[in-house]
């Protein structure tokens, strides 16, 4: 469906009834398109680890009172073992941005055992950041299937102003890196945060329409929280406010699904932060996968890329779903329609 950019910035910004008729239309094409189906990935979060000082995240490298882990291999393993045993068809294997080379190298090995001892039943997402060509292809080659990439924001002038202005921090080399996971032949995600500083309707509006001229196989897109322990924190009192953060993802959710029918959409845990059932409505909304975390409880407290409680990562976000109607997918891969199409 195509739909224009002033259409876009008037749908982002309906409340109430004329909220829900969108939401709700967004989730008749979605249940027509890939059915009332949830997609489950199992959530890894190996290290919190990372060389970035993005503005707006609680892992930024300059963060010194993250307490940083670094899972072992063999744990790792046993976590993948531990997802393909309980039915989750997917694992998401997600750090901050580590480049060191015997690092990227024992991850690639580690990627091809757990291929191998799955017999390939088991999909791997990857949500390790920006890295060369060559290491993507390279973690594709030795087993990775999806890749998840956000751009953040499409507008260059809020990007600059959310990173550091230096060569770790790129628009540029962000937007070239979506374009290598493409060509080694990922499926790939993308998305951004809603709520930023700096944002307005039309740049959410031009995210939106980012996505879908880029063609992405997959999306995660989720509120901005503000985080104390970060440079953003300032700008608190010059974003939307909670409720209206999640209504603005709610509705871009929406947006992407009518303008996106057989991608796959994630229902972002930032969601959960805003409202208790959070991540619900996203799937009530045109979202069609959920990620619930497995990662070692006593690692969880030091993942903290924006404030969130603890609790909310041991939601059993499957189980409520099913109350809802939906279809929880166990067992399968749930690959994305849209890249199976494009192939
Ligand atoms: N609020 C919401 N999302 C955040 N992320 C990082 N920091 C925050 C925050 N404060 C998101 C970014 C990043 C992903 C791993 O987490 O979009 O790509
Ligand atoms: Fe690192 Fe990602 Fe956080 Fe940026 S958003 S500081 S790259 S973990």
């Amino acid at each position: 469906m195509s739909i224009s950019k002033q259409e876009i910035i008037e749908l982002l910004n309906t409340e109430n009834s004329q909220a829900q008729e969108l939401r709700k239309k967004a989730y008749k094409i979605k249940s027509d398109t890939i059915g009332k189906n949830v997609y489950l990935r199992a959530l890894i979060e190996f290290t919190n680890a990372c060389e970035k000082d993005c503005y707006y995240c609680g892992l930024r490298k300059s963060n010194a009172d993250v307490k940083r882990y670094l899972l072992s291999e063999d744990e790792i393993f046993d976590l993948a073992m531990f997802a393909h045993e309980n039915k989750f068809g997917s694992i998401a294997l997600q750090s901050g941005e580590v480049l060191d080379k015997n690092y990227v190298k024992n991850f690639g090995k580690l990627l091809a055992k757990i291929k191998q001892k799955t017999n390939n039943n088991l999909r791997i997402v990857l949500s390790c950041g920006e890295q060369s060509k060559e290491v993507y292809k390279y973690w594709k080659e030795c087993g990775g299937d999806r890749y998840l990439l956000r751009i953040e924001t499409t507008n260059p002038k809020i990007y600059e102003k959310i990173h550091p202005n230096d060569d770790k921090h790129n628009f540029q080399a962000r937007l070239d890196c979506l374009q290598h996971l493409r060509d080694v032949g990922f499926q790939v995600g993308s998305g951004m945060m809603v709520g930023l500083p700096y944002q307005n309707l039309e740049d959410i509006a031009d995210d939106l329409l980012f996505l879908k001229e880029f063609d992405i196989d997959m999306c995660g897109l989720g509120p901005f929280i503000e985080h104390s322990k970060t440079p953003l924190y300032e700008k608190r009192n010059e974003i939307p406010s909670r409720d209206k953060r999640l209504q603005l993802a709610l509705n871009s959710v929406a947006i992407l699904r009518m303008l996106m029918p057989d991608i796959n959409i994630a229902s972002a845990t930032s969601l959960d932060a805003l409202a208790k059932n959070g991540r619900e409505q996203g799937i009530l909304a045109g979202a069609n996968v959920i990620m619930p975390n497995i990662t070692p409880e006593r690692c969880r407290e030091s993942y903290n890329l924006y404030e969130r409680n603890i609790a909310i990562t041991k939601k059993n976000v499957a189980k409520e779903l099913e109350k809802f109607g939906e279809q929880v997918c166990w067992g399968k891969f749930g690959d994305s329609q849209h890249y199976r199409n494009r192939k």
